[in-house]
Parts: structure tokens; C-alpha cells; sequence
């Protein structure tokens, strides 16, 4: 029996611009190309990377434009940190980095065990300094949550103490256990599905995401 979950409870940024929304659709459709998933999915992580970058702290500089010295705006503090969780992470960060080119990056190697759906961690190589950055981790799919929590909680231990996670897709129950686990991360997501199926898949979703951005089904 599925439970149903209070949706009004669970603390989550949704972004649902018409242009994520839009995209995310062409992502699901199963007969969108492996190219054509990659690119849609590069393109909505620039839109979700300007979402969960809008409060980050400003200073000024005094500049001289062609005309005037100027005090203008520009971001303060050390250069914030990616840190994805491999293998379809690295799907949304490309595209992060596009719009963050001088981001630092880390990388945590997860897979989840088809049967128990437990996250194994194979990687782990973050920057030293990580306790003094804003860290934003970026995994496509939230579906039991079991593989960010275990990626937040391997980040803590590791010093971070200022982080925020994005993905793609969320099922409620991950949204649920995540907000549990972590109630100081901040979730964003563009899209909250329907529920998880026996195998832990998001419904609808758009099936497995590594296997979509790299082809490998
Ligand atoms: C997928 C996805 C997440 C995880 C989400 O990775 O990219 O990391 O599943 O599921 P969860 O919330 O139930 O933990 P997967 O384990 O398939 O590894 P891959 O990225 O290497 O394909
Ligand atoms: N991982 C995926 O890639 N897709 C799902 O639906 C669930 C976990």
C-alpha cells in the first residue's frame, strides 16, 4: 500500500519556470536521444544553478567604466564548491560550471545496491578547504533518498558546514527523508513526482539518469 505524503510539509525550493518546465518534459520522453538528454539536462542545470546561487553574499569594487569611478556589486567570500555524486551528477554540473567557471569541485563515487537500495560509496576527493565554502551538491535524482543522504553525511564528516543540494527530479518520500536526515541542507528541485515504485525508480521520472546521459542501456 503507498502511503501518501502531506506534500505541504516537505521543505523543498521547487523551480518550475516555464523553461525547466518545458525541458524536463522533452527529458522524460523515452524516445529523446542519448545527445538530446545530455544537452536538455546541461541547459535546465544553468537554470537551477541561478536559483540556488540567488542569496548568495555581495560586496562592492570600486571600478572605472569608460565614464565613472563606480562602487559596483560583485560576489564576496571564497569561491563556492560543486561537489557531485557520481556517476549522473556530473550531468547537472557541467553545466553549473559553465555559469561558475572558477568553482572548486568535488566528486563522491555513490551507486545504490539494486537490491537493497543501500548507497555504496566507491570515491571521495573533495577540496581541503571545504569547511569554509558554500557547498552545493548536485545529483539529478532524489528518489529514496539514500544516496544524498549518505553524500551530505560523508560531507559533514568531512568539515563542510554550508551546504544546499539540487537535483532534477524528487519523489516525495526522498523529499521526506532527506528534510529528516538533514534539516539544515536546503533541497531544490524542478519537479516532484508521484511516488517510487518497488525498485526505488521515481513514477513517472524519466528512468534511470546515468544510463540516459551516458547511454549505457
Ligand atoms: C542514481 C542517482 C542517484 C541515486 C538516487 O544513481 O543518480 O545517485 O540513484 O537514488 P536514491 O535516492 O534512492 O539513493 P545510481 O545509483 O543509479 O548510480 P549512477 O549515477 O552511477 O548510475
Ligand atoms: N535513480 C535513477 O536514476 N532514477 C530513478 O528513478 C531512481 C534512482
Amino acid at each position: 500500500m503507498t502511503h501518501k505524503i502531506d506534500r505541504s510539509t516537505l521543505a523543498v525550493h521547487l523551480v518550475d519556470h516555464p523553461l525547466v518546465q518545458h525541458k524536463l518534459t522533452l527529458m522524460r520522453c523515452k524516445e529523446e536521444s542519448t545527445s538530446g538528454f545530455r544537452q536538455l539536462l546541461r541547459e535546465i542545470s544553468l537554470l537551477l544553478a541561478y536559483e540556488v546561487t540567488r542569496d548568495l553574499p555581495m560586496t562592492t569594487r570600486e571600478i572605472e567604466t569608460p565614464l565613472a569611478a563606480v562602487e559596483a556589486p560583485v560576489l564576496a567570500g571564497k569561491k563556492l564548491c560543486f561537489v557531485s555524486i557520481l556517476r549522473a551528477g556530473n550531468g547537472l554540473l557541467d553545466g553549473m560550471l559553465d555559469l561558475l567557471p572558477s568553482a572548486r569541485v568535488g566528486h563522491i563515487g555513490l551507486y545504490r545496491d539494486p537490491e537493497t537500495l543501500v548507497a555504496v560509496e566507491y570515491y571521495y576527493k573533495v577540496p581541503q578547504d571545504i569547511g569554509g565554502r558554500l557547498v552545493i551538491v548536485v545529483d539529478p535524482m532524489l528518489a529514496t533518498a539514500n544516496s544524498s543522504i549518505a553524500a551530505v553525511h560523508r560531507l559533514k564528516q568531512g568539515g563542510a558546514k554550508n551546504m544546499k543540494f539540487v537535483c532534477l527530479l524528487a519523489a516525495p518520500e526522498g523529499i521526506k527523508a532527506f528534510n529528516e536526515a538533514h534539516p539544515d541542507v536546503e533541497l531544490y528541485t524542478a519537479a516532484i513526482d508521484e511516488h517510487l515504485d518497488d525498485h526505488g525508480y521515481i513514477v513517472p521520472g524519466l528512468g534511470d539518469a546515468g544510463d540516459r546521459i551516458y547511454g549505457t542501456k
